[in-house]
């Protein structure tokens, strides 16, 4: 248990409403949820799958109806064919994460995985005793990876490699030929990729570019994505993988030996979510990107903060070496002295160090006022 990390979102969050119990105002940039409430046609397709009996278990890797659903969808929106039996629902993006690692890597493997990026796949990758090997994204590479870089750390032992884009916490999107010179670097090696996409629709400028697109990775390829972001459904939790079917039956055999089946009536929503108007993840969409301007403007104008502009998912990654602060420390600063809560870069792994992050999955009110608590607070202290 000593190997297995943690996502600091909920610690700060738990402290941030610690701190609301005292009688502060705090705004929450905290954690990684869209601010919107699910969409109506969603929750009444739900409502309806209680109402008609989906209150049952269903087969481990998901019912078939929806499973053909995702089929279709990661077909059309990846230019593959990809067949309901290499589709495995499971209970949010996370346990795809969780079940690929568990399945591909052990003792004396190495796991290649963005750094800064999200912290469960360092966690995991260690937690299951393999060695986890950062690639560092850069800013001046706009939080890409650089390919070169990459290749100098695959070797005999390279198991799986994680991408991630558009990218947690960086927003950081790889463009098309990343993901071909990343396919060709491995060439016919024996590597998994985990692609883990699952901010694809949020995408501000530029177009989303998944490796399982390229000819031939299709089959080494663990596709991750699903409902949490894209639709406001974080709480529900719903995601899936796609992947080659006999890698399909072990993951789903995972899903047997930990939650049984993903919530039955929430499946059915899911079908609504892939299926029903898409109006609302548009909106919510560009709210997101007037937030992110609104943020990075301001940030760029307070003494010691540079941000670059993030061209997908919600979040800013400033910039804060001027400051002269420790990341972690600054966090902690603009918590408890501003009443802001972000996350060191730190969060996300050692190469996040001279960032924070904060989500603009709040309102644009919360964001000027936020803005301004730490302008004056940069001021008094800088
Ligand atoms: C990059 C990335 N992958 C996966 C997840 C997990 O998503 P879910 O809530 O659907 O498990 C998140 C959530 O923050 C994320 O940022």
């Amino acid at each position: 248990m000593a190997r297995l990390g943690t996502e600091t979102a909920f610690e700060v969050l738990v402290k941030a409403k610690a701190l609301e119990a005292q009688g502060r105002d705090i705004v929450h940039l905290e954690i990684g949820e869209p601010d919107f409430d699910t969409p109506r046609n969603i929750i009444d397709a739900a409502v309806d799958a209680l109402h008609n009996g989906f209150t049952h278990y269903g087969p481990s890797a998901g019912l078939m109806e929806l499973r053909e659903v995702i089929a279709q969808y990661v077909s059309d929106t990846r230019n593959v064919d990809v067949t309901p039996e290499e589709v495995v629902v499971v209970p949010g993006g996370k346990p795809i994460i969780f079940f690929s690692i568990l399945a591909l890597a052990e003792d004396g493997d190495e796991v290649i995985y963005p750094n800064p990026g999200f912290p469960i796949y360092e966690s995991m990758i260690n937690y299951v005793g393999a060695k986890a090997v950062p690639i560092r994204l850069r800013e001046e590479l706009d939080f890409r990876l650089d390919v070169d870089e990459l290749a100098s750390l695959i070797n005999d032992r390279t198991k799986l490699i994680i991408l991630n884009s558009p990218q947690n916490p960086t927003g950081g999107m790889l463009e098309k030929n990343d993901v071909d010179r990343v396919a060709s670097t491995i060439g016919d090696r024996n590597i998994m990729i985990l692609s883990d996409e699952i901010y694809s629709r949020l995408i501000f400028e530029g177009e989303h570019h998944s490796i399982m697109s390229i000819n031939g990775m299709k089959e080494r390829t663990i596709l991750l994505d699903g409902f949490s972001k894209t639709y406001a459904m974080t709480g529900w939790r719903m995601g899936y993988g796609v992947m080659r079917p006999d890698l399909a039956a072990h993951i789903s055999r995972l899903m047997t030996n930990s939650s049984s089946c993903t919530a039955s009536f929430t499946q059915i929503a899911g079908i609504e979510a892939l299926r029903g108007p898409q109006e609302s993840v548009d909106q919510m969409r560009d709210q997101f990107k007037k937030r992110r301007d609104i943020m990075v403007a301001g940030l760029n104008n307070i003494k010691g903060f540079s941000c670059r502009l993030p061209h997908g998912a919600f979040y800013v990654f400033p910039n804060i070496t001027e400051t002269g602060w420790p990341s972690k420390k600054l966090a902690d600063a603009l918590l408890d002295d501003a009443g802001v809560a972000a996350l060191s870069g730190t969060a996300f792994g050692a190469f996040g160090e001279g960032y924070l992050r904060f989500s603009v999955a709040n309102s644009i009110e919360n964001i000027e006022k936020a803005l301004e608590r730490v302008g004056s607070w940069a001021k008094s202290n800088l």
